[in-house]
């Protein structure tokens, strides 16, 4: 075979993937379960660059130049795994399999030590930018082995965004790695969109303005420290008027917010690991909740008229200052809060993933990419061990100056009866670790005393047990820790 890499799975995003590829300058091997989706691929951008379409995938296979690169572009879950079972038995030791769909990095885990009995790479690689990202330049976190990126890792670097002649694609560590730190970035994603939405939402009560009105103030936002691709869609959504009734487009989108899972995933991985990322949390509890339609019925019906769901501000510029502060300081708790479950998700399995070069990676091409993403780099180089991002020098800044515009924000939205679980759970987490003591004492005790579950002490090593039910003498200490 020819063919320097394959593509098989030819929707929109496997599609553009090659695409991308042959306008590179790499020859394209292409196969798609039902020939219609390769036909049509060939018809419409045949020309674009070097293609090899098969009609079968044992053609496919053989199209491919050895050792052998699949990128496998399919639904995840079940339909990837019935792509792999088809393409093992005609791959050779040595050849790479890649899953570029979003799929859990346990699966990918899985089908890594599957494959590698087989003398098979595995290479569950994120890949992030949507439609437009796959065609002109996508974020690529690729797992696997060393061994694998060498071959991969030329061909997704030259297809990838780049950033300051920088492209968005490192090998970020052995078997699930890549799908782990995608996750993390669709739980970013997600707290992200939702402390967009809360903003939005203050800002319509706070100043009584209309959608166009308030993508104005989006606009504004995104040549500063806010500066991301969701801010600069946020504006454009905003100021999208319906065709058919006239009205704001979205003021007659049905105000219930889905999801395909990867927000579930991190979210959960999350708990498994002990790491609070309480605002991705929210966010994806939030989009949960507007799901729940007989529930906000019938409490709207029971609840009417408690909150004012509207307050007259009186200086509007402060107030649109305020919330721009909030939404800077809580968005880098978000972030804090991920790379922390990168860290640890790293270390649980030893994949040794360097969070400077995710967040490198993250500058362009994806979802989340930002500006300030320069600085967690910057962050992460001069202190590799940074134990939290809030820490560093230019995040500590700006969230300084914004605690007080925070504190007003969260504080009048309670008031107004304006729900603000992103804002108000990344600022309860910021006092919870800024606290010198907290009432974690009182659970310990309380443990202690229903359970004798023990305590340790600030004064003393070891663990105590306090007798509640008798003389309430203290036994243990460090002799006697179990
Ligand atoms: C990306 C996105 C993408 C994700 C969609 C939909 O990085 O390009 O994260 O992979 O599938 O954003 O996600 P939900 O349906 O869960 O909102």
């Amino acid at each position: 075979g020819t063919a320097q890499i394959g593509v098989t799975g030819l929707a929109v995003m496997g599609r553009n993937l090659a695409r991308n590829l042959a306008r590179h300058g790499f020859t394209v091997a292409l196969h798609n379960r039902s020939v219609e989706r390769t036909r049509s691929l060939m018809t419409d951008h045949g020309t674009e660059g070097t293609f090899v379409p098969s009609e079968s995938m044992a053609d496919f296979v053989a199209s491919l130049e050895r050792p052998r690169a699949v990128i496998v572009m399919v639904k995840a879950g079940g339909p990837t795994d019935a792509v792999i079972d088809e393409l093992v038995p005609l791959l050779e030791p040595g050849d790479i399999v890649v899953d570029c769909g979003n799929a859990h990095y346990a699966d990918t885990r899985r089908r890594e030590e599957a494959l590698r009995e087989h003398g098979l790479h595995f290479v569950g690689t994120g890949v992030s930018g949507g439609e437009e990202g796959a065609l002109h330049g996508p974020s690529i976190m690729p797992g696997g082995s060393d061994e694998s990126y060498a071959k991969l890792g030329p061909i997704f670097e030259s297809i990838a965004a780049q950033v300051d002649d920088v492209p968005c694609c490192i090998h970020i560590g052995p078997d699930g790695a890549g799908h782990f730190v995608k996750m993390v970035h669709n739980g970013i994603e997600y707290a992200d969109m939702q402390l967009i939405a809360e903003a939005y939402d203050l800002l319509r009560a706070g100043l009584s303005a209309g959608p166009a009105e308030i993508a104005e103030i989006f606009r504004g936002w995104n040549s500063g420290e806010l500066e991301s691709f969701l801010i600069e869609i946020t504006a454009d959504v905003l100021a999208h008027t319906d065709a058919t009734t006239g009205k704001p487009f979205v003021d007659i989108v049905l105000d219930q917010a889905e999801q395909k899972g990867t927000g579930r995933w991190t979210v959960q991985s999350a708990l498994d690991l002990g790491i609070p990322i309480t605002g991705i949390a929210e966010a994806t509890f939030a989009r949960s909740l507007s799901g729940h339609a007989d529930q906000r019925k019938l409490a709207a019906r029971t609840f009417a008229g408690t909150g004012n769901d509207s307050w007259m501000v009186t200086d509007r510029d402060a107030f649109i200052e305020d919330v721009r502060k909030a939404l800077l300081a809580s968005k880098i708790v978000a972030y804090a809060q991920g790379f922390d479950h990168i860290r640890a998700g790293s270390q649980e399995y030893g994949w040794d993933i360097d969070l400077g070069g995710v967040s490198t990676i993250w500058r362009g091409g994806c979802i989340i990419r930002a500006r300030f993403l320069d600085r967690i780099r910057e962050a992460y180089d001069e202190q590799p061990d940074l134990a939290t991002l809030m820490a560093a020098p230019y995040f500590a800044k700006a969230i300084l100056d914004g605690v007080p515009s925070w504190r007003r924000v969260v504080a009048d939205s309670a008031r107004a009866g304006i729900p603000t679980p992103a804002f108000s759970s990344s600022l309860a987490y910021f006092d919870g670790l800024r606290r010198n003591r907290l009432p974690a004492a009182l659970i310990q005790g309380l443990r202690d005393n229903f359970g004798a579950h023990t305590y340790r002490r600030v004064d003393r090593e070891g663990s105590f047990h306090t007798l509640w039910a008798g003389d309430r003498s203290e036994t243990g200490g460090a002799e006697s820790a179990s």
